[in-house]
């Protein structure tokens, strides 16, 4: 399976802070708002990953994340001219998935919760044929994609933004398909704003009866960042957890080193590469533990 990190848009919404500097790379507390999103894309077991955003913002993301190799990943860098919607994104990336069976995460978008890589595994299996999508509960539904149910808790049907929602649970931005993805999404037609939405896309496999959908319980935590308010949120939420635990959420090195996909050494490098910093230090003194009964899991 290859991971897609959606990372475009104009993100006016945070305006000035996102003028010159595209949204996914403001810092959230200690580290790139994109590193969340590559993080859960790693949890998945993902290592060949394609960053698409914007003509101008790009570069930058290609000088932040280089090729992969020193994380025992690849990275691939796609532009997209105009956010012409979340679903293009599979038209886009049509010549790096080669009809592989893909995850699309929205770079603005964190998870984080007991059991996650699990249920990740889950829907990277279900999609070897047909789609699995997310369902989080939310106080105000009426901003995202939103599922209804039948009496015997079975999603009918998925709306995008919905003035009358049919419940509080919303899709939240992963997604994962299966190989014919792309020349489902080149099918789609422009929505009345003049988007290809992801919405109608998982549409055609709810249509199809190949849609899976895994319900977040209320101890997993969801969150966008894609106002000020939010954006603090999100950055309080991390350095609580951090500084209550010890460890980094996210921590896309210690990720690549758990998953045995660069050894101690190199794990030791990129931390002393790193400077005099906290993080730099929390990686090199990280090389140097070892796994045992109490050193704590991904799940
Ligand atoms: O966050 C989950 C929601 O994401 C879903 O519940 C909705 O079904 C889905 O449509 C989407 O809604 P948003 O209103 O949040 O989408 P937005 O247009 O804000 O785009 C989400 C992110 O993707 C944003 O950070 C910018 C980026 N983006 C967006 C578009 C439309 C792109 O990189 N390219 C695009 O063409």
């Amino acid at each position: 399976m290859k991971g897609i990190i959606l990372a475009g848009g104009s993100a006016t919404r945070l305006y000035p802070l996102s003028k010159a500097v595209s949204k996914q790379l403001l810092p959230v507390y200690d580290k790139p708002m994109i590193y969340y999103p590559l993080s859960t894309l790693m949890l998945a077991g993902i290592r060949e990953v394609a960053v698409i955003s914007t003509p101008r913002d790009l570069p930058l993301y290609r000088e932040l994340l280089g090729t992969g190799e020193e994380l025992g990943m690849s990275f691939s860098y796609i532009v997209q001219e105009r956010p012409e919607g979340l679903a293009q994104a599979f038209v886009l990336a049509a010549g790096f998935l080669h009809g592989e069976p893909a995850c699309l995460i929205l770079g603005d978008n964190l998870f984080y919760g007991q059991g996650f890589t699990g249920m990740l595994e889950r829907a990277a299996a279900s999609a070897r044929q047909g789609a699995c999508i997310f369902g989080c509960y939310v106080k105000d539904p009426r901003a995202y994609g939103v599922l209804s149910f039948d009496a015997g808790g079975k999603v009918v049907a998925l709306d995008e933004k919905p003035e009358h929602p049919g419940s509080n649970y919303v899709v939240p931005g992963l997604y994962f398909y299966d190989g014919t993805v792309a020349g489902k999404a080149a099918s789609l037609q422009p929505s009345a704003r003049g988007e290809y939405e992801i919405t109608d896309l998982n549409r055609l496999y709810l249509a199809e009866g190949s849609l899976q959908v895994q319900l977040f319980g209320r101890g997993f935590a969801w969150l966008d960042m894609g106002t000020c308010d939010s954006l603090l949120e999100a950055a309080d939420f991390v350095a609580t957890i951090q500084n209550r635990q010890g460890f980094r959420m996210s921590c896309i090195e210690e990720i690549a080193w758990r998953k045995g996909w660069i050894d101690s050494d190199r794990l030791y490098r990129l931390g002393s590469c790193m400077g005099n910093t906290d993080y730099g230090r929390y990686l090199m003194e990280l090389s140097q533990t070892h796994f045992n009964l109490l050193s704590p899991h991904f799940s």
